[in-house]
């Protein structure tokens, strides 16, 4: 039966449990040991489960995504791509999501306008895109992707992967939910098999019960404090503050921001059935924070609970019938264990300019005198992919209803995000969002806004110290104000309510009064609300647009005048010749991450415009022969100038070049650019001590020759006036190293090797110019 249920009420495509459970099993046998439920979802998901080579942190997995997410920012140039590739129609189910680009100003209504007027040329292109290739579009105003995925697209089982770091959300909903770059995405929706080094697992063990998050449970415990209180020395340490933010801040400060990398974290333990799904996919979208993979929990009666609330009563049964594959054996073998007392759990705040920074409330203020935090808290900020279900606005409204009793309101501009229009129509039906007007608040678009600094922030001056506190994950500096001086903190929207409340960072609302507009003080009770709410939600305006089911005669208009979009033209194919002579471009000397190579800031505007983008090209890279930043000589003219306008003058002089690195060269992200740039420009082969790999599979995929010294010490041997041969081409196979000569300004040549790690595929994109170019050599045979 499970072959006939839709994946989603939006599109047709079967929920995949009987071909998961095929999969399963010929694994499972391979392996013969139990499972944790990461493995079992993502394995199943193999392009080959009976031949796969599978050692965890160390195989590289081909995988079968089911879908495909992109938010508004990274879907320009992934659509870009997909275009290029010249494919009729995406392979796999996949939307766009109009969030990022909404900036908050007055309110929501306003904010929205504005925003579709501005961005108007980039929403119309995404929406053609979508409608030609077949990609569901959510209009601006819709809501943030996290939260439209989990609302409509994931369940339990999903592998999922999204053009956003915090994609991880879904996980709070059973499914792997994977953050990568554009590149990645395009691959999958071009049929490629997407590939990721087989995660370690984390296991996070949650014991003890912590007070359910259910209004009807929570509800048992009301009547103040002081019955709060009285319960919680017979039930152990119950605080009805505790949030499942907490377990993820708890978790970010045990692990710390690199502690998850390469891993999944899976949760499972008793405590897992206490949390609200909702309350899980906070968890696991913060996960990202400690640089997860994805996180991930258990398929259960709450997750069912939230599966019906959004119409989807047959994928719940579904998975009722699948739970073998939805749960970790009894001895799922986890790399790392840590266990966590819900009990003992306190509410924690962390940061600033860091989200691993733990404080738990009791100390909060203490550590924040001794570091000279500012203690005043200029706003507060509650809502975005994070933290905004109706649970959450639920909790923070019962604490406005007690402020608003004793006469208090919130004594700080206080900022609401709802993560959707579903959510935002089904507080505003239930009288929440008044609730939190009366209180101050302000109701902002359905969108990321001030969370990606899309926030036209007035009440400080740039460079002015201040504190503000949010429900959002990321904190780094200028995040969300562009103003470095800003202490961000992140941690629960009931925290950050109550917070907002006393407009101080030293206030704890366990154990601190607050006074009353009679003078008298009070404390707050412990916050409840409806884990879902009991009218159903309220879908409001309908804000999706489904693909017609045939896009061929969309026309998708891309003005050759705008500065923000530029349809890809495909790069050239490789002659067959030896890349000989090679120009120096520049040769950076220590780091190089993926900023250095395309910087982001102001450059995020030019993301759908490949050369206008690329004048950011290597433009914070140290240049080896002066020291000095975007400084380079023309080998040509002798002159020094910008890298990026050099970069141009090679190119139209008809001069291939490389660029030589030193290690761990394309550190840092999946960002695209960093190899789309050079090959625009002109570039062939970046020759480096070592490779960040995903960097490093992006310049594959772009027809680049990425190289690494067989001897690290000849990165001496080169001068930036060196002109650069690559011998042998016509033979290049994986694993056999490639002939270098390096011809000196003197005349002298040396000889040396370079390694390479194309497989045979990549050794196709290569001669084809680009793993999109090969799709269409494929597609076309
Ligand atoms: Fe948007 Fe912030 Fe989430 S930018 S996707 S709301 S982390």
């Amino acid at each position: 039966a499970a072959a006939q249920v839709a994946m989603s009420r939006l599109d047709k495509a079967p929920l995949p449990y009987a071909k998961l459970s095929q999969n399963l099993e010929v694994v499972k046998k391979r392996l013969g040991r139990d499972m944790t439920l990461s493995e079992k979802v993502l394995y199943s998901h193999l392009d080959d489960p009976k031949g796969q080579e599978i050692e965890r942190g160390t195989s590289y997995l081909r995988l079968r995504p089911d879908r495909v997410a992109m938010q508004d920012a990274t879907a320009q140039m992934a659509m870009l791509q997909f275009i290029s590739s010249g494919l009729p129609r995406v392979a796999v189910p996949s939307t766009i999501h109009c969030d990022h680009l909404i900036e908050a100003q007055i309110g929501g209504v306003k904010d929205l306008a504005r925003a579709k007027d501005i961005n108007k040329e980039v929403y119309k292109f995404l929406e053609t895109a979508g409608a030609k290739y077949g990609v569901g579009f959510w209009k601006p105003g819709s809501g943030i992707i996290h939260q439209i995925i989990l609302e409509n697209y994931a369940f339990p089982g999903l592998l999922m992967i999204g053009t956003d770091s915090h994609t991880p959300n879904g996980g709070g909903l059973g499914g792997l939910c994977i953050g990568v770059g554009g590149a990645d995405a395009v691959d999958v929706m071009a049929d490629i098999p997407w590939e990721l080094k087989c995660p370690k697992v984390i296991g996070v063990k949650l014991t003890g019960a912590r007070r359910a998050h259910v209004g009807r449970m929570v509800r048992l415990g009301e009547g103040g404090a002081e019955a709060g209180a009285a319960k919680s020395v017979v039930s152990g340490k119950l605080s009805g503050w505790t949030s499942p933010k907490d377990i993820i801040l708890k978790v970010a400060g045990i692990l710390t921001v690199k502690g998850g990398t390469g891993a999944i974290v899976e949760y499972h333990g008793p405590g897992v059935d206490s949390i609200s799904c909702t309350g899980m996919a906070t968890i696991c979208n913060m996960g990202a924070e400690i640089g997860a993979t994805t996180s991930v929990f258990p398929y259960n009666a709450r997750m069912e609970a939230y599966l019906k609330s959004t119409g989807r009563h047959d994928i719940a049964a579904a998975a009722n019938a699948s739970k073998h594959l939805l749960t970790p054996d009894a001895k799922a073998p986890y790399d790392e264990l840590i266990e966590l007392d819900l009990n003992k759990l306190e509410p924690h705040v962390n940061g600033p300019f860091t989200p691993d920074l733990a404080s738990p409330i009791s100390k909060l203020g203490e550590v924040a005198k001794k570091a000279d935090w500012p203690l005043d808290i200029k706003v507060g900020l509650i809502g975005s992919c994070t933290n905004s279900s109706y649970e959450d606005m639920g909790r923070c409204a019962s604490i406005v209803k007690e402020a608003l009793k004793h006469g208090v309101k919130s004594k700080v501009p206080f900022n609401v995000t709802p993560g959707s229009e579903q959510v935002r129509a089904t507080i505003e039906r239930d009288g929440i969002a008044q609730t939190l007007r009366d209180f101050g608040g302000t109701v902002l678009a359905n969108a990321c806004g001030p969370c990606i600094g899309q926030w036209d922030r007035k009440d400080v001056k740039k460079g002015e110290k201040n504190t503000i506190v949010t429900s959002y994950n990321r904190n780094f500096t200028g995040r969300n104000d562009a103003n470095p001086a800003t202490h961000c903190f992140v941690t629960s929207p009931e925290l950050v309510t109550a917070l907002s409340l006393a407009g101080r960072l030293d206030f704890n609302p366990l154990t601190d009064s607050l006074t009353g507009a009679d003078g008298k003080q009070f404390k707050l009770s412990d916050p409840f609300g409806d884990e879902l709410p009991a009218k159903g939600f309220d879908p409001g305006q309908d804000t999706y647009e489904h693909p017609p089911a045939d896009g061929s005669k969309v026309q998708v208009d891309v003005s050759p005048s705008s500065d923000r979009l530029q349809l890809l033209a495909p790069f050239d194919k490789w002659d067959g010749k030896d890349l000989s002579e090679l120009t120096i471009l520049i040769k950076v000397k220590g780091k190089c991450t993926t900023d250095h190579i395309s910087a982001a800031g102001p450059w995020l505007k030019y993301r759908g415009h490949l050369d206008n983008i690329s004048n950011n090209m290597f433009i914070t890279a140290t240049n080896a022969e002066n020291g000095e930043l975007n400084k380079v000589r023309n080998l040509k003219t002798g002159e020094w100038g910008p890298v990026p306008a050099t970069a141009r003058a090679y190119k139209a002089a008809g001069i291939s070049w490389c660029v030589i690195g030193d290690e761990n060269y394309g550190e840092g992200s999946s960002r695209e650019h960093a190899a789309l740039e050079p090959r625009h420009l002109g570039g062939r082969a970046i020759i480096v001590k070592s490779f960040a790999r995903i960097h490093e599979t992006n310049l594959k995929k772009q027809g680049m020759l990425p190289l690494t010294f067989a001897d690290a010490a000849d990165y001496d041997k080169i001068k930036p006036d060196d002109k650069i041969s690559l011998l042998g081409l016509k033979d290049l196979a994986p694993g056999k190293p490639v002939d270098c000569e390096i011809k000196h300004k003197d005349g002298k040549t040396e000889r040396i090797k370079l390694n390479h790690s194309l497989n045979g595929q990549q050794i196709t994109w290569f001669r084809a110019g680009s793993a999109l170019n090969r799709m269409k050599e494929i597609a076309a045979n």
